[in-house]
């Protein structure tokens, strides 16, 4: 079991309406992987449970790792975090969760493709993957598209936006058409409508495809049950075939998961 742990904030910083982007220095970055995520704790005593946040970014050497997230409310603690400065302390435990198997698509041509808040993740997955072809497929709400220069410093970058203020108008899945891409591979990671629609794709064209479905989680730890799914398989004793996402994901292999 992963023990919790005083990390030190190095930066924080605002990179759109409300999504901050936060430096920490934490012995979690040793071992932490592409698509795993820290839970951080609150200085709130009567909040007991902590918030998942997905790992933006991965220094080893430095011991630090770049949390990108959205403050989603005064009540969830995510208010709290973008208040953080460079000194402070805060309680986090991790990595926790299994990432991305990124290993699995070298020689492949692949699809990266993030929307909304599930776009950090994706950044550290492209420094990280080595394959034929690296196709960042993101999508936004509108113009302010955080992340765009690391990006483009890491493969062939194609954006959509809801409004259409920049690249494709839509979502992900209208950028792939309008763009007219292919892929063998695909890696995702966002709101579940957009996996929802990863899924089909990949399931009618027979492509492999590993969905994280990070959003769906409140504690990350285990604690809350808030993250059940129904997988395929099936317990052999006792016919239970639910998964929570903290513990057994947040990727799983498409085919794997209901949505
Ligand atoms: Fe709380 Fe999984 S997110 S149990």
């Amino acid at each position: 079991e992963k023990k919790k742990e005083q990390a030190k904030v190095l930066s924080q910083e605002m990179l759109a309406d409300g999504i901050y982007s936060l430096w920490i220095e934490t012995e979690a970055a040793r071992t932490a992987r592409p698509g795993q995520f820290v839970s951080v704790y609150t200085a709130d005593a009567s909040k007991l449970l902590p918030r998942p946040i997905s790992i933006c970014e991965i220094d080893k050497e430095g011991k630090k790792l770049r949390l990108v997230y959205r403050v989603t409310g005064e009540k969830t603690g995510t208010k709290q975090f973008s208040e953080l400065k460079a000194g402070d302390t805060v309680p986090v435990i991790g990595p926790l969760g299994n990432g991305f198997p990124y290993e699995k698509a070298e020689g492949k041509k692949v699809f990266l493709m993030g929307g909304g808040i599930g776009v950090p993740p994706i950044l550290e997955l492209a420094k990280q993957m080595q394959c034929e072809e690296k196709q960042i497929v993101v999508g936004y709400r509108d113009a302010h598209t955080f992340l765009k220069d690391e990006f483009e410093q890491n493969g062939t970058l194609y954006i959509s936006t809801e409004d259409g203020s920049v690249g494709t108008k839509g979502n992900v899945m209208d950028a792939i058409r309008e763009q007219n891409l292919d892929a063998d591979m695909i890696f995702a990671c966002g709101p579940t409508p957009m996996l929802r629609a990863i899924k089909t794709y990949a399931e009618e064209r027979g492509i492999e495809c590993y969905i994280s479905l990070e959003e769906r989680m409140a504690c990350g730890i285990g604690a809350c049950l808030a993250c059940v799914c129904k997988t395929k398989e099936k317990d052999a004793h006792s016919n239970v075939n639910n998964k929570r996402i903290c513990k057994d994901g947040p990727v799983f292999l498409s085919t794997e998961v209901e949505l």
